[in-house]
């Protein structure tokens, strides 16, 4: 029997890569949950996506349910939700409100991602089986190797956003909790465009940085920007096409079922190493300092200003174990952005202004 997979986020980064990784699998029926104002907009909003990645041709693939994670029953409306909920064999959760600035935030991540996902969770019967995108980053600010099976480690967080997919996480594992096979968390890192050209049409984490230190250098070249980091701490990127050849890897086959994957890379770059490579490509330099917000100079405390929802990403060391990971077949491990990656970065920011040239930019 052919597999009915519901996936949610398929307008994500994530999300559309996966879809479109899995849009041609004989074995595999995809619906997807599309928010939008009319059907039309809808079929509109997935067409881009899969024009991004080179797949528009799959558009007549999908069954397309337009809906909202916020809403009751998803915006489906009762009887549709449960017709979906009895048809499907399995769910791809990759929905999530991904901004973790709690200035701006105000509850959206806890309403998105942990009430959202108690609506996914509805849609279960006890044959479902569900594949939920966390990240790696429930581990907050936790000072030890995190293990795949954990979970509460006593770890505190850096935002909201990394409590509510800690939460969301939580919600999941008891809901499986008597059928723990069935239900399979995948924990990327901080995901980036492709390894190849770092396109993407998502420009948070290191493509928000970039366009910052791009301001702060055009404003004043050749800027020395001293404040608090660790230089040896370490920033864990993977590449979006990586992700999603694992990805699909793990959704395709059975024995990859019932496990948590840290999808991360081995060989995290330092803040050091990172500082050198953006100071080469940008013309400003780094310097560590802990010196107090108030007392830098006024170059500096505007870029830690700006910079603040990810400063906190510079200040540990985070440690993933990948046991289970390493288990699936071969495939590149040791991603870490080296000059030409950041470099590629910049062309496609430029081109795409930081995406606003993308009619599908997030
Ligand atoms: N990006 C990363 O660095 C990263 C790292 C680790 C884990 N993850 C996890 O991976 C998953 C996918 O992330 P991503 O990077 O693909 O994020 P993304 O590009 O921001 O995509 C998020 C997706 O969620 C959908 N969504 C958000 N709120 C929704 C709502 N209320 N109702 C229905 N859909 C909603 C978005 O729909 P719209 O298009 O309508 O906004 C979009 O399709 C998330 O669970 C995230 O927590 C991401």
């Amino acid at each position: 029997m052919k597999r009915r997979i519901f996936i949610t986020g398929a307008t994500g980064l994530i999300g559309g890569h996966l879809t479109a990784a899995l849009i041609d699998d004989p074995e595999m029926d995809l619906h997807i949950l599309v928010r939008a104002a009319s059907d039309a907009a809808a079929a509109e909003r997935i067409r881009r996506v899969l024009a991004f990645v080179g797949r528009e041709d799959g558009l007549g693939r999908l069954t397309i349910h337009r809906g909202d994670l916020t809403q009751p029953d998803l915006g489906l409306g009762r009887d549709a939700a449960a017709r979906l909920g009895a048809a499907v064999t399995d769910i791809v959760h990759a929905a999530a409100d991904i901004a973790f600035d709690d200035r701006r935030q105000s509850g959206r991540s806890a309403l998105t991602n942990v009430t959202g996902t108690r609506r996914v969770l509805q849609l279960c019967s006890p044959a479902t089986r569900f594949f939920h995108l966390s990240t790696a980053y429930v581990a907050g600010l936790h000072p030890h190797l995190f293990a795949e099976a954990d979970l509460d480690v006593g770890q505190v967080f850096r935002n909201d956003y990394e409590r509510s997919k800690f939460e969301a996480e939580q919600l999941i594992r008891a809901a499986f909790a008597d059928r723990p096979k069935q239900l399979t968390v995948l924990r990327p890192s901080i995901v980036l465009g492709s390894s190849d050209t770092a396109r993407t049409f998502q420009y948070s984490s290191l493509y928000a940085m970039l366009g910052l230190l791009r301001h702060t250098a055009q404003d004043a070249p050749g800027a020395r920007l001293a404040f608090d980091y660790d230089p040896d701490a370490t920033q864990n990127y993977v590449p979006v096409d990586w992700l999603v050849r694992w990805l699909a890897h793990i959704v395709r086959n059975p024995d990859c079922l019932g496990r948590t994957y840290h999808l991360v890379s081995e060989r995290p770059i330092t803040n050091r190493e990172m500082g050198r490579l953006l100071g080469e490509l940008l013309g400003v330099s780094f310097e560590p300092r802990p010196v107090p917000p108030a007392r830098l100079d006024p170059v500096s405390r505007r870029f830690v200003r700006q910079a603040a929802p990810y400063l906190p990403y510079l200040a540990s060391h985070p440690r993933f174990d990948c046991a289970a990971r390493r288990r699936l077949p071969a495939g590149d491990v040791d991603f870490r952005p080296d000059a030409r990656f950041l470099n590629a970065m910049l062309v496609h920011c430029l081109k795409t202004n930081w995406g606003r040239n993308l009619d599908l930019a997030r």
